[in-house]
């Protein structure tokens, strides 16, 4: 079967809510690591097969095909398509997955994979309520096998992860100990330039913006809980943000007819589904379903990034895979750095593969979890 490379994997920096990127156009966020991609590799855009990107709460600047949108923004080739897909917050570590078996099944050979979100002008679950006044309050509740399946509990990733706290047995100060332990990575790769590689800067905004430097168990210990009686601040779960993030995905013919160098080589990819009411599970059974494919084990992975959606998602994952903590979110994660829903799959892909590139590792393992209670899983192999 044909290989598929990476060519480069870049992304903006990440703006926090109402932050720096708040006011900019998603197609304008996507256009422009479409067009920092062309400009690095030198590649001419007329030769790409598809543009995939992720992206949720398709509504507003983000319908109509944004991946198409961003495309033509950038003032790429009209006979260049585009596509959006959604698999929630893994929607651009799933158009990675697309573009690889795109062009493992040899037909296509350049393929732009990536993703945008502007949180800030969309918010959250914005599709979810947006046809309330059409007579639907969710997505689930109006229909009869979703209701005889699952009842009439509401979706939330809230919940979810607050469950995982306790059917895990997680405390609060664990969560807390985690959260600032991802600020204190973020802001040591920071300072250390680690992000220089995968960072476009847009306009002003250069670096990442969430990442909040000496806080203290004793202050998380004294924000309110999101609920009553529950264990999670706000501290411990992503943060809202804008952003945009792409890689180029080539295969072993374009490499040579371009004179392409690749970075990476997709190894293994995957994607399982777990309880879609605890949502935030499934990197556990995908992790392992991929360590079974591939006959690897988790310590044959150089560097990993798990979506840091919320802390309990990583924390359950650590108890369950016992992986070296020390490779997982060795730079931070979504509760320091952001989580641009759409955007961040093929952020967190950026970051691995600089993160293998810097420590001369060979394999990096990427995670997320994802709403339907899903999650994707890839690695990839340094080269
Ligand atoms: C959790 C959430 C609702 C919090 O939103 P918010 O209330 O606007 O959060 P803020 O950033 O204002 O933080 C709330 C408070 O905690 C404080 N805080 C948060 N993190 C902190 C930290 N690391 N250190 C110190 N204080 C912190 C803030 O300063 C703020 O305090 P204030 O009220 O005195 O200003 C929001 O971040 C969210 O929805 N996250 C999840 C997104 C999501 O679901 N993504 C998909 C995953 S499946």
């Amino acid at each position: 079967m044909p290989e598929a490379y990476i060519v480069d994997a870049l992304r903006t920096p990440i703006g926090r809510r109402k932050g720096s990127l708040a006011g900019v156009h998603p197609a304008d966020l996507g256009a422009h690591v479409i067009k920092a991609l062309f400009e690095r590799t030198d590649l001419d855009p007329a030769v790409v097969d598809d543009c995939i990107f992720g992206c949720l709460d398709t509504i507003g600047p983000q319908a109509g095909d944004i991946a198409r949108t961003c495309w033509l923004a950038a003032g790429m080739p009209l006979h260049v398509p585009g596509v959006t897909i959604d698999r929630q917050c893994g929607s651009s570590q799933q158009a990675v997955h697309f573009a690889a078996q795109g062009v493992m099944s040899g037909t296509a050979d350049v393929i732009v994979a990536g993703g945008v979100q502007n949180m800030s002008a969309i918010p959250i679950g914005s599709a979810w309520r947006v046809a309330k006044d059409l007579g639907f309050a969710d997505p689930f509740l109006g229909s009869v096998g979703w209701v005889e399946r699952f009842g009439t509990e509401p979706v939330s990733q809230f919940t979810g992860a607050e469950n995982i706290a306790r059917k895990w047995d997680i405390s609060r100060e664990d969560m807390e100990r985690f959260a600032l332990q991802s600020h204190a990575r973020a802001a040591r790769a920071i300072d250390e330039g680690r992000f220089d590689r995968e960072i476009v800067p847009f306009g002003e905004c250069t670096t990442d913006e969430g990442v909040r430097r000496g806080s203290t168990m004793e202050k998380l210990a004294s924000l309110k809980t999101l609920v009553p009686d529950g264990r999670m601040s706000a501290a411990v779960c992503s943060q809202i943000s804008d952003g945009a993030s792409a890689l180029l995905v080539v295969s072993e013919r374009a490499l040579k007819e371009y004179g392409l160098e690749p970075i990476a080589r997709i190894h293994h990819l995957s994607c399982r589904g777990d309880d879609p009411l605890l949502m935030l599970t499934a990197p556990i059974p995908a992790t392992r379903h991929a360590l079974k494919k591939t006959g690897m084990s988790i310590h044959d992975m150089d560097a990993i990034e798990i979506n840091e959606a919320f802390a309990s998602v990583v924390l359950a994952w650590e108890k369950e895979l016992q992986p070296d903590m020390e490779k997982v979110n060795p730079n931070g994660g979504a509760i320091a750095l952001g989580h641009p829903l759409g955007a961040t799959g093929t952020k967190l892909m950026s970051t691995l593969i600089w993160e293998l590139h810097r420590t001369g590792g060979r394999y990096g393992l990427q995670t997320m979890c994802e709403g339907g209670g899903q999650a994707n899983v890839t690695i990839v192999e340094r080269l």
